[in-house]
């Protein structure tokens, strides 16, 4: 199998759960790396089995290694930048979710992917997590009719430390429902449109900055590493997404949640429905044959990917990535799916501070 040169750009938390398996994989190379900041580079220097590149630039990485493809982890206001210039040197490209900041900077990405004949994949990784993509084959199965209602309930910890407290700054990471809850619209985009096509149509949000981003002294130890932090994303949401086929989604995000951390999802179809624990790996199937007592579908994680990053889920996207460059097969979660989920966000993010609905004219899928 040829090798595919893989350049890997910003290598913070989330590039060293990538690294991770990445140097496990056979038929793919890291070729070179870039971050800015030298702390960074030099541990994810440190996880290769080989010494490659290593540069603060990652334009003069673009310009002094050959390679096929690159993966993007710098902060999201950095992701259009960072792949326009990965596209135009050629490079299929798989940046990180969100997409982007704005509709402006996705349209841009998708217009460098197109022009060079690139592919761009965004890391919206739960459509490739066991247990995600179990509810979701069951829903396109048909097993519970027409998905009219799903749901995201997710309790969790407030975020941890980034580079430059990028995370805290609305300006810089879009927004908690931009840069957490992306992955959650993806999935409620995903679920609607199962069993054909579905469009957003509108968003309300409320939420807030109530407590753990209420004030910087409420941050936990640590939790920053710039000397004037800005804070202004807000800590809990709920937020209702109405779709084109009369289905409607809703989020509730609560990011003080220090202990019973749970993230619980379902979609309610017209004949039964699909509700499942992220982190207790199972799924219950309400159906025609189980109409009070669910069948529950243990989702069995191989020990080797459970110890990778999300539970394998990212091992899984990276598989499905270079495969997709291998056999120049274009990837399904290209740009259009991840400026779908980025429309939700920034409309959810308006709603919650202007306290009215947003409409939206979604992205047609390609
Ligand atoms: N798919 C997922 O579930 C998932 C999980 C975590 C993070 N992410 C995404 O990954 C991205 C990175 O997040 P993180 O948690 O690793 O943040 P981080 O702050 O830990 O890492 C960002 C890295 O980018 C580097 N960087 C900043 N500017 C740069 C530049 N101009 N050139 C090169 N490097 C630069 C920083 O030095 C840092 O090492 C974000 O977009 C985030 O949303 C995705």
């Amino acid at each position: 199998m040829p090798e595919i040169r893989l350049l890997l750009i910003g290598t913070g938390q989330n590039m060293l759960g990538h690294i991770r398996s990445l140097v496990q994989l056979k038929g793919v190379e890291i070729v070179g790396m870039a971050d800015v900041d030298e702390d960074r580079l030099a541990r994810a220097m440190e996880m290769l089995n080989e010494p490659v590149p290593g540069l603060l630039d990652y334009r003069e990485l673009l310009e002094t290694v050959e390679a096929d493809a690159c993966f993007i982890a710098v902060p999201n206001y950095l992701h259009r930048q960072v792949a326009c210039d990965c596209l135009d040197a050629g490079l299929h490209t798989m940046c990180e979710k969100p997409m982007a900041t704005s509709t402006a900077d996705c349209d841009a990405m998708i217009a460098a992917a197109d022009r060079n004949d690139r592919f761009l994949q965004v890391g919206l990784s739960c459509r490739f997590s066991r247990v995600d993509s179990t509810a979701h084959r069951l829903v396109a199965s048909g097993a519970i009719g027409e998905p009219k209602m799903v749901w995201a309930r997710e309790f969790r910890a407030p975020f941890a430390k980034k580079y430059e407290d990028w995370i805290l700054d609305r300006n810089r990471s879009g927004g908690t429902l931009v840069e957490k809850t992306c992955h959650h619209f993806d999935l409620f985009n995903w679920f609607t449109g199962a069993c054909g096509g579905s469009n957003a149509t509108r968003v309300y949000g409320s939420g807030g900055a109530d407590w753990v981003y209420e004030d910087l002294s409420r941050l936990p130890e640590g939790r920053t590493e710039a000397e004037e932090p800005t804070l202004n994303i807000i800590d809990n949401a709920f937020v209702t997404v109405d779709y084109d086929t009369g289905a409607r989604a809703e989020l509730l995000l609560c990011m003080f949640a220090n202990s019973g951390r749970k993230l619980e999802i379902g979609i309610q179809g017209t004949e039964g429905a699909v509700i499942y624990y992220r982190l207790e790996f199972r799924v219950d199937l309400f159906d025609a044959d189980h109409p009070k007592e669910p069948r529950t579908i243990e989702i069995d994680i191989p020990d080797d990917e459970m110890g990778w990053s999300h539970h394998g889920q990212a091992y899984l996207e990276q598989l499905y990535f270079l495969d997709c460059v291998r056999k120049g097969e274009r990837p399904t979660v290209d740009g259009y799916v991840g400026k779908r989920s980025v429309e939700i966000a920034l409309a959810a993010e308006e709603s919650v501070r202007t306290h009215m609905p947003v409409g939206i004219d979604a992205t047609p899928l390609q």
